[in-house]
């Protein structure tokens, strides 16, 4: 699951997951950072778009039968909106 959100918006684990103050090593318990809730909203947008538009019964994040994904939108770019980046 969590591979397809780095392919999906072309990003690593540290985009969404802080890094411990010492260590340096990613707390990926931590919701410090805003792209980690972010990316909870999105997955629950994407979970909501399958099951109420496309009549999924049981959407999981990371399943083939998704008819939408995380790449639908974001196609390997962390800010869809933004054309220039494209
Ligand atoms: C686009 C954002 C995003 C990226 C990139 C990402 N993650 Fe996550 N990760 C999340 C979110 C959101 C959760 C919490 C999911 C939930 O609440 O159900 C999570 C949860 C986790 C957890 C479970 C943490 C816990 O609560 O115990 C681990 C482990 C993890 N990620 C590892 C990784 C690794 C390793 C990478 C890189 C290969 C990575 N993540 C990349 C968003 C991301
Ligand atoms: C229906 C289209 C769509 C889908 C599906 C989608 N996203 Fe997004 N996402 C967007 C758009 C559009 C933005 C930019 C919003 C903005 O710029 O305010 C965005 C922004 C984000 C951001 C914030 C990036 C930043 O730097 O602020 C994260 C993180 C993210 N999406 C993760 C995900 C993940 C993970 C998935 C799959 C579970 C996903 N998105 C599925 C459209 C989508």
């Amino acid at each position: 699951m969590i591979d397809d959100f780095e392919d999906g918006l072309g990003v690593s684990c540290g985009f969404c997951h802080a890094e411990e103050k010492d260590s340096q090593k990613l707390d990926y318990a931590s919701d410090a950072k805003p792209e980690k809730k972010i990316a909870r909203l999105m997955m629950q947008m994407t979970i909501g778009i399958n099951k109420n538009y496309f009549k999924l019964k049981h959407p999981l994040i990371g399943d083939s039968t998704l008819v939408i994904n995380c790449t639908t939108c974001h196609n390997g770019q962390p800010h869809p909106g933004d054309l220039e980046t494209q």
